[in-house]
């Protein structure tokens, strides 16, 4: 048996035609009739992108009747509690079963070390109880890292000459976790990249009987370029230095792999890749290597490209969207965290 597709390679696909060397190819095969009408396509389309597959990270501020566009990220907002709890109810009932929470706290409440993000009533916390109340079934996924609250604008404490210390940041993660537990909420999701993390995270909240909370863990989160517009909106560029001692190489794969496989040791219940569109390959390769749910996290940038190409009237945006995501999910993504998924409820469901 030889493959015409591989000449040579014998195969037992059974979309290959074995042909005796030699011989002429009598048979023509026609891969576009299973392209030839819109129910065909739909009925053997590989890959279906579905508002199940989405997780909408939301951004909450402190005060009343706020609403503010984010400049960098066009239709997004950054809500107080009031406006905010009626856009969930309005995303639940479009069928959007998770959302990511991120805060935007008032530069009066960051310190050096983040203590505002265990706060029993800080903003997240606040949030997490009210959004339980009202819309209990939304799957609510809380950021664990220490950027949006300290001063410096790091995920991590600083010592005199800058270095980010791992250790002592681990124990404010685990505080901040067990204040997010104990406020509601379903995941809570690391995305601080210190080592050893996920699993002090894990070991602290079963000890606390939160051992139906899950973790969402940003297993392979590069030092991203792709993450300016997000920095934005929370006001939380660092002051001085950048991420790349915490954050990956953007040039890494294998220690992607080496990453999710530390993370799925120490707990996690759901591994992240992100960006996304850069890492493509790296997301494929984490589906290859687990079989944990994977999540890409279509950032800010990517969600920015796109918007500023679409008002310039250089692309289809919608149909630029769908294309996106649908690649993300054939790459292997299983859940998609994406600044788009409302506009793709919409879109799904009209
Ligand atoms: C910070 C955090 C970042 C994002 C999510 N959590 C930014 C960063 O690491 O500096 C980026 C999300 C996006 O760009 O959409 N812990």
């Amino acid at each position: 048996m030889t493959s015409i597709i591989n000449p040579g390679v014998s195969s037992s696909k059974n979309y290959t035609v074995s042909v005796s060397s030699g011989s002429k190819q009598d048979l023509i095969i026609r891969p576009r009739r299973l392209r030839r009408s819109a129910t065909i396509r739909r009925m053997v389309g590989e890959t279906n992108l579905t508002v199940n597959d989405m997780i909408y990270p939301m951004f909450v501020t402190e005060g009343e009747g706020q609403k503010i566009e984010i400049s960098s990220m066009p239709g997004c907002y950054r809500f107080s509690l009031d406006l905010l709890l009626k856009e969930v109810k309005q995303c639940y009932d479009l069928g959007i079963n998770a959302i990511a929470l991120f805060p935007v706290v008032n530069d009066g409440k960051k310190d050096e070390t983040g203590t505002e993000s265990y706060n029993p009533d800080g903003l997240v916390q606040q949030t997490v109880k009210a959004i339980k109340d009202a819309v209990p079934e939304m799957i609510l996924m809380t950021d664990v890292a220490l950027d949006p609250f300290t001063s410096h604008g790091h995920d991590g404490i600083v010592d005199e000459q800058g270095r980010i210390l791992n250790d002592p940041t681990v124990e404010v993660l685990v505080k901040m976790s067990l204040a997010q537990a104990a406020a509601g909420a379903d995941f809570v999701s690391p995305s601080d990249m210190m080592d050893g993390r996920i699993g002090a995270i894990r070991k602290a909240l079963d000890s606390e009987g939160y051992t139906d909370v899950g973790i969402l863990a940003y297993s392979a989160k590069y030092a991203s370029a792709y993450y300016g517009p997000f920095r934005d909106a929370l006001d939380s560029a660092p002051k001085f230095g950048d991420k790349k001692t915490y954050q990956m190489d953007p040039a890494n794969a294998r220690e992607a792999i080496k990453e999710v496989e530390l993370d799925i040791l120490e707990g996690a219940d759901i591994v992240m890749v992100k960006p996304a569109l850069a890492y493509m390959d790296i997301i494929y390769q984490v589906k290859q290597a687990t079989n944990l749910p994977v999540a890409a996290y279509n950032v800010s940038g990517e969600y920015a490209m796109i918007k500023a190409a679409a008002q310039n009237g250089w692309i289809d945006e919608k149909r630029i969207v769908l294309e996106t995501l649908t690649g993300l999910k054939r790459a292997g993504a299983d859940l998609i965290l994406t600044y788009f998924a409302k506009d793709v409820a919409l879109m799904l469901n009209h």
